[in-house]
């Protein structure tokens, strides 16, 4: 399994602590950044890791900024991206089984670095169900061909 993983400023200690954990575990990953405190722009993390997952580089994308919600916001305007926002783990097993989420988005300043741990090691052991979910999951596609130019 490969991961590609990035954040902002707001999300750096989660994300080096995720990806310690990962490497722990013998996972491949790969850092998009930002490697430092200084303050930077989520969307160009996001974006790096997005456009990875997008390509099929990458089986899974991991996003960490202060809440999550700027980061996660930003993946998801890249086509075939579906960023979910979890801050518990029935939410991140429940995104793959229904939604087939490609990327996991974190809030640093939102969940612990415990919980944060669990709910990675729960959305990356999680499987998307099909059936009635891929439906719904082409539905958003569709939505996604209607406004592309
Ligand atoms: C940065 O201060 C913060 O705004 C960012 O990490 C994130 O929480 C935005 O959604």
């Amino acid at each position: 399994m490969k991961i590609a993983l990035g954040c902002d400023h707001g999300g750096l200690n989660l994300k080096n602590a995720i990806i310690k954990h990962l490497e722990s575990k013998g996972i491949e990953v790969k850092d998009f950044g930002t490697y430092t405190s200084d303050s930077c722009d989520y969307p160009e993390y996001a974006l790096r890791v997005a456009e990875e997952v997008a390509a099929k580089n990458f089986d899974f994308g991991i996003l960490v900024c202060g809440t999550g919600i700027g980061i996660s916001i930003s993946a998801n305007k890249v086509p075939g991206v579906r960023a979910a926002l979890c801050s518990d783990t029935f939410s991140a097993h429940a995104t793959r089984e229904h939604n087939n989420a490609n990327i996991l988005a974190l809030g640093e300043r939102v969940v612990g670095q415990g919980l944060a741990i669990d709910i990675v090691d729960t959305f990356l052991s999680a499987e998307f169900e099909g059936g009635r979910h891929e439906n719904r999951v082409n539905k958003i596609s569709e939505i996604e061909k209607k406004y592309s130019k």
